[in-house]
């Protein structure tokens, strides 16, 4: 059945190879799905209507394949690419799953793994520029602590810096066409990551000897772990044009990391992302793909899974239909007036003033005191659209 809203590839839907391929293993037992070869996870999300697809050097060859495994693994990859279409609009280096990482891989304790760590991500950048990918996002989810003596703060970020100073030097050095994309978390699997929300990372940005060359990649499952709001963060996100990638998922509240499909935990939150992200788009800020990084629950066999993808993609058209009717709606325009909404894009002083200008001003106090927001009435239209009775 095809309706409004199945996907097509000009959604530009993508999606982890690591996503719909993991087995479902977790700290309590093993897996409950076969493993999944990459080609075969490209030719399932073609089928279902994606765009393309991120991928972990891991996620195509084991860390320890030998030069002919790992070429073995690279062709049957790039064959499903070619013949699907399916796009390589990201990529990834697993600097987590070996036990060398197990401190991490940019601020392990260890010199040496730290020059491993960098060397890991170099070999994949050279076959990421190869396919063709745009944006590198950078997971750090070693990188941190379980308590507050084992790790200098200061130092990890001295060591966090350098290796992208290393790494941006080297893709101008090659000439490659990629830009870096941090994606924090709080914890999981460390007690406490290092970067650990949005905020954090466009701040460590600005330190950096190439800052153009990179941006974020913010996790809705991620910035709600740290209770917060994930629409108003990547908004900040395209203010400070950094948003290089998304991560969409659902969470609910702040817990383990639920990894859910895109649409499921926080609903109304899920609503706000559709219209920040169509307003970058509209904006021509984010310009990158619709990525999910979800997890099908373990319950799900391998039938659930495409069923679990494929519904990413249908919840987003879903709200981007909503999130359109509220925006074109009459009354919500008229909401918006009332509630001042479009007054905050006036600057304060008018032009030619300075802060001298604004000493001793008179303004009515108690009546602007009194007069009350309306924006219950605003909210109350929102969710009218989201609950489908407008
Ligand atoms: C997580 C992360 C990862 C990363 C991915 C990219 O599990 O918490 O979201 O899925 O996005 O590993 O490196
Ligand atoms: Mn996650
Ligand atoms: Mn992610």
């Amino acid at each position: 059945m095809s309706d409004k809203f199945t996907p097509t590839p000009e959604d530009k839907f993508s999606f982890g190879i690591w996503t719909v391929g993991w087995a479902a293993q977790d700290v309590f037992g093993p897996a409950t799905r076969a493993p999944m070869a990459a080609e075969r996870a490209v030719r399932k999300l073609a089928e279902i209507g994606a765009y393309g697809v991120n991928f972990h050097d891991n996620d195509v060859f084991d860390f320890d394949a030998s030069e002919s495994e790992r070429d073995e693994r690279i062709s049957a990859f790039r064959k499903a690419l070619d013949e699907t279409g399916l796009k390589v609009t990201t990529a990834t280096t697993n600097l987590f799953g070996h036990p060398i990482f197990k401190d991490g891989g940019f601020t392990h304790n260890d010199r040496e793994v730290r020059r491993f760590a960098i060397a890991k991500v170099m070999r994949n950048l050279d076959l990421a520029a190869e396919l063709g990918a745009e944006v590198y996002v950078c997971w750090g989810g070693r990188e941190g602590a379980e308590s507050g003596g084992s790790k200098d703060v200061q130092s990890a970020m001295a060591r966090m810096k350098e290796a992208f100073d290393v790494l941006g030097d080297y893709v101008v050095s090659q000439g490659y066409d990629i830009r870096f994309a941090i994606e924090p978390k709080p914890n999981e699997p460390r007690g406490n990551i290092l970067l650990p929300t949005l905020g954090h990372a466009l701040a460590f940005i600005n330190e950096l000897e190439r800052p153009e060359l990179v941006g974020i990649n913010p996790e809705i499952g991620h910035e709600e772990m740290a209770g917060l709001d994930y629409a108003a963060g990547i908004r900040q996100a395209l203010w400070h044009d950094k948003l290089y990638h998304i991560d969409l998922n659902g969470q609910t509240g702040p817990r383990y990391d639920q990894d859910l499909r895109f649409g499921a935990g926080n609903v109304g939150g899920a609503f706000w992302v559709v219209d920040a992200v169509e307003e970058g788009i509209a904006q021509g800020k984010y310009t990158g793909p619709i990525h999910f990084d979800f997890k099908p629950p373990r319950t799900e066999d391998d039938e659930g899974v495409w069923v679990s993808a494929a519904a990413c993609m249908r919840n987003y058209l879903i709200l981007r239909d909503k999130v359109k009717a509220f925006r074109a709606d009459p009354a919500v325009q008229d909401a918006l007036k009332a509630a001042r909404v479009d007054r905050l894009a006036v600057p304060t002083l008018a032009e030619g003033e300075t802060a001298a200008d604004l000493k001793g001003i008179e303004v009515d106090v108690a009546g602007l005191a009194a007069k009350g927001m309306a924006f219950e009435h605003l909210d109350q239209l929102a969710l009218e659209h989201l609950y489908g009775v407008r």
